[in-house]
């Protein structure tokens, strides 16, 4: 769960590179190209930096990236529908840093922020401003359960409902590895954070009902009552007197 300083820097420059490629993949996003085409950008930019990704071949995950649309809130499979102005698009991305794994994900809104509808808007608002919420808990000393404590009380606050399925965690040599990091809770619960972890804050947020369902396909997760549903995810580093958020472009 501890990451010795050579480990630290290494997932400390791949995030690096990592929130880049996430700030580019965002940017190339506009209305007609499909999440098909952010899927071939993703793998072109992992050829032009000499990098690996980190999903594929995950459980059999076929893709580098997650991309999910409006009431499709995570696993997204990438597909060749175009995308229309004020969708809702969620980019979720990983690369390697030799066996050392990064996860970051961010959600754009296609056209620009004004293109979206009122509750689109203030989703995605929501669900950044409550991993930043979560991410501030930070430090030595904290349990997890204060950060899900605080993402909750974002979300809720705005009458929006967190997907209690899918929670936050501990990477490294694993994309997922211990602590589970729940993404609701009690203030002073859970497991006490200690320098030199490196955890993923991920609030997975639905607009109406938390209720999820799996496509055919078996990856990607809908809302089930069809509302929009909204994911943010940096991977974050418990440092000596609080903490250094990695995938930061
Ligand atoms: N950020 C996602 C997560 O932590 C990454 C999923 S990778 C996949 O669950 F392969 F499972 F899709
Ligand atoms: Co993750």
């Amino acid at each position: 769960m501890i990451k010795n300083p050579e480990e630290i820097e290494a997932m400390r420059q791949a995030g690096k590179l990592l929130g880049k490629m996430l700030a580019e993949l965002r940017d190339f996003v506009e209305p007609g190209k499909s999440t098909l085409d952010i899927e071939y950008r993703a793998q072109e930019l992992c050829k032009e930096n000499g990098v690996k990704p980190a999903f594929k071949g995950y459980h059999g995950y076929p893709w580098y990236c997650c991309i999910s649309t409006n009431n499709d809130v995570v696993h997204g499979f990438p597909n060749e529908k175009p995308l229309k102005k004020g969708d809702l698009v969620t980019i979720d991305f990983g690369i390697m840093a030799g066996k050392l794994h990064t996860d970051s994900a961010v959600s754009v809104i296609v056209g620009g922020e004004e293109a979206g509808s009122p509750t689109a808007r203030r989703l995605n608002e929501v669900t950044r401003k409550a991993m930043y919420k979560g991410i501030r808990e930070i430090k030595p000393g904290a349990k997890t359960g204060d950060i899900g404590n605080a993402i909750q009380k974002e979300v809720e606050r705005a009458g929006f409902s967190i997907i209690k399925e899918l929670t936050g965690h501990g990477i490294g040599y694993n994309l997922h590895e211990d602590p589970q990091i729940l993404n609701y809770g009690k203030k002073g619960s859970g497991t006490a954070l200690k320098p030199g972890m490196i955890i993923c804050i991920e609030p997975i947020v639905s607009a109406g009902e938390r209720f999820i369902e799996t496509a055919e396909d078996g990856w990607t997760i809908a809302v089930r009552d069809g509302s929009l549903g909204c994911q943010w995810e940096h991977m974050v580093l418990v440092t000596p007197n609080g903490h250094e958020i990695l995938t930061q472009a």
